[in-house]
């Protein structure tokens, strides 16, 4: 595990949405193990302001010879484009990380050497407030040291899960890669629902947003699994359980919906992948 220990350097392609929310953290919590070079077209005054700090290098005119991890961060669209540019960056020994979405092992093949390191992550949006959960696949030839150090960088933006294959990257997608989206719309509509009932919409908004922040840890710290939570909130013939018989309907309420939902989640992922639905 001594690899773990000295510094690394780490190139990372690609500073939007994820781009930043990883480097966030890793300003935070990693700077003394790694130099952190940037490569981002359009920099925010945010980033900006890092390489002002010397936190960073921003889109150097150099790149060292040797880069530990290069980690891939744009767009699936613009992925090709953006390894034909920086393949000479990259060596055999660098390892590759990449969050593209859709972008399986096989597509990499034609970009690198045969036998080239990469691992494939999966964070959601919550990373930027390090709650995020990050799933992780190592290719075949990354090496228990390389899982280690992409543990070790995903970390402090929440939670890691290890998979056994790439294919249950599909999974993943739909569950907590677009999760935290049917999340937010049943916010939305919450918030919707309090306002119609007459709240003002400041207190609609804080009673939702803190009762899904509270319910969330409260299912994640009990020991009590989620249904005896739920069991926990719904007295017989009560105002619960009024709401339960329609939300849990077996033909209207929430399973067919969410079922139907997070199907069309995941066909979209093979779809994009290039695989069949
Ligand atoms: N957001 C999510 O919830 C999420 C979750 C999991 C995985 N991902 C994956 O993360 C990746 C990035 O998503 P995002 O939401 O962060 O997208 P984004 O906000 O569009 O960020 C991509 C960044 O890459 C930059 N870029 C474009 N061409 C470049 C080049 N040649 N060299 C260096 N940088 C270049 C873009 O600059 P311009 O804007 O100037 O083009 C942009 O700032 C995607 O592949 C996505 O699948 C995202």
């Amino acid at each position: 595990m001594s690899s773990v220990k000295c510094r690394k350097t780490l190139l990372v392609i690609g500073a939007g949405n994820m781009g930043e929310a990883m480097l966030k953290s890793w300003v935070q919590t990693q700077i003394d193990e790694i130099s952190v070079l940037v490569l981002e077209p359009n920099p925010s005054d945010w980033l900006k302001s890092l390489f002002g700090k010397g936190l960073v290098e921003l889109n150097p005119r150099k790149i060292p010879k040797q880069i530990d991890i290069c980690v891939l961060a744009v767009k699936p669209q613009k992925l090709a484009e953006v390894l034909e540019e920086n393949r000479s960056k990259i060596c055999k020994k660098t390892l590759i990380v990449s969050v593209v979405a859709g972008k399986d092992f096989n597509f990499f093949q034609s970009y690198f050497e045969k036998n080239q390191s990469i691992i494939r992550v999966m964070p959601n949006t919550p990373v930027s407030v390090n709650q995020g959960v990050s799933a992780i696949v190592a290719g075949e030839f990354a090496n228990e040291s390389e899982i280690e150090w992409v543990k070790k960088l995903f970390t402090p933006l929440g939670e890691v899960v290890l998979l056994d294959k790439e294919s249950e990257i599909d999974a993943v997608t739909a569950i907590s890669g677009s999760g935290p989206a049917y999340v937010f719309n049943f916010i939305e509509n919450l918030i919707e629902m309090a306002e119609e009932l007459g709240l003002s919409t400041k207190v609609s908004k804080k009673l939702v947003i803190q009762t899904v922040v509270g319910a969330g840890v409260l299912a994640e710290s009990s020991t009590l699994t989620p249904s005896r939570l739920r069991e926990n909130v719904t007295s017989p013939a009560g105002t619960t359980q009024a709401a339960l018989e329609v939300l849990m309907d077996s033909q209207g309420g929430w399973k067919p919906i969410i079922k139907n939902a997070v199907n069309a989640a995941y066909n979209r992922s093979r779809e994009l992948a290039g695989r069949k639905k």
